[in-house]
């Protein structure tokens, strides 16, 4: 149904309030769907990974992480209450509690030391770092099932060194113009499985997609994905169609389309004496990944009561929802944790990358 809205629904996506002319915003007139776009500051830089090693301190390579002031090593699903455990969040949303973390970008210098890459909010946006989450329902009449308290998520693979047989990426970056987007649907061109190799004036974004189907059981699973499922017909662009995304029968219920946007500054590193001379790639993933297959998004659920639920169906857009609680943009800011591990200098040059990670 509707695909007159296909070709739109890139700027929906992630032009929704910036674009390179956005205007004013009227989604009635806009044909875009309906979704939850909003700023997450950084709650803390960490090397802990609550989804797949639980309790493992330091865990294999650094997060960056937002949310719920309640993020700890261990979250163990049974026990830790996101809601009733955190005192803030550093999400707009002051319902949201919820923990949403992705791997950190380095840069190598020609001399061979590292340098983390910081972020910066995504254009339109103001705080410190973090990631822009978005939380999409289907478009239409479709019924969307927020997530139960303790549902967790996990998309990439920290371990992807190279292109699989039969891949449809859900992790893409961007080469970012100084301004505006470039108004083109997430992981088709000029969006890369790779990362870019060449100056971005406007950084590298990150662009992570979660899967829109639920086993309907299962809050986690043991891989963290085999619980949710792409629609059937999840091409790169019917991903985002709920109308014609049609889910497995296997997963059968309709869960809001989680998404990340991570823009890295990387104007800093725009100096070609820095760059490596013999013209290798000087970015490079927490998890020692160069070419860019490793990035990956977890998800921790966290909203309070009915919070997310109420917003679904009433198809909230951006950051401003009348059935949500909001909180001033520098109360979010103030909500960060001290680092657990604190071995890892997170701010200078360093010899190495931090943890266990494939060394170049
Ligand atoms: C994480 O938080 C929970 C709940 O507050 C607590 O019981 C647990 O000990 C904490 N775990 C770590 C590793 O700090
Ligand atoms: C490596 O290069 C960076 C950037 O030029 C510089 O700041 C740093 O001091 C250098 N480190 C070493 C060990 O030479
Ligand atoms: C959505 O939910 C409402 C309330 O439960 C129900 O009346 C309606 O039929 C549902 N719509 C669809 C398309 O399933």
């Amino acid at each position: 149904m509707a695909p007159q809205w296909k070709p739109l629904i890139l700027t929906a996506l992630l032009g929704l309030v910036v674009g390179q002319d956005p205007g004013p915003f009227d989604p009635a007139t806009a044909n875009i769907p309906p979704m939850l776009r909003f700023q997450c500051n950084q709650l803390v830089i960490d090397r802990l990974d609550p989804l797949v090693n639980p309790g493992v301190v330091p865990s294999p390579h650094i997060h960056q992480i937002v949310g719920g002031n309640s993020f700890n090593a261990s979250m163990d699903p049974k026990t830790h209450d996101l809601v009733k455990q955190s005192g803030c969040t550093s999400c707009s949303f002051s319902e949201d509690f919820s923990n949403y973390w992705t791997a950190v970008l380095y840069f190598r210098a020609r001399n061979g030391t590292y340098r983390r890459v910081p972020q910066k909010p995504s254009e339109g946006f103001t705080g410190v770092g973090g990631i822009t989450v978005y939380y999409i329902p289907p478009l239409g009449k479709a019924n969307t099932t927020a997530f139960r308290p303790g549902f967790r998520m996990l998309v990439g693979e920290a371990t992807l060194r190279s292109m699989p047989q039969k891949y449809d990426p859900k992790v893409c970056h961007r080469c970012m113009p100084k301004t505006g987007d470039n108004n083109n649907l997430n992981c088709a061109p000029p969006d890369g499985v790779t990362l870019p190799h060449k100056f971005c004036e406007g950084g590298i974004r990150s662009v992570i997609t979660f899967p829109t189907c639920w086993d309907g059981v299962n809050l986690d699973s043991a891989d963290h994905k085999s619980h949710v499922a792409y629609p059937l017909d999840g091409s790169i662009t019917d991903r985002f169609d709920y109308d014609g995304g049609v889910c497995p029968n296997t997963h059968p219920v309709k869960i809001p389309q989680v998404m990340y946007e991570v823009v890295w500054d990387t104007t800093m590193f725009n100096d070609k004496d820095l760059w490596p001379e013999d013209g290798s790639q000087p970015f490079v993933w927490s998890t020692g990944d160069e070419n860019g297959y490793s990035q990956h998004g977890d998800y921790v659920f966290g909203w309070k009561g009915d919070a997310l639920q109420r917003a679904m169906d009433a198809k909230c857009t951006g950051d401003v929802c009348s059935v949500l609680e909001s909180q001033p943009a520098d109360k979010a800011v103030d909500c960060t944790i001290d680092r657990v591990v604190q071995e890892d200098d997170i701010n200078g040059w360093v010899p190495e990358l931090p943890g266990s990670v494939m060394k170049r």
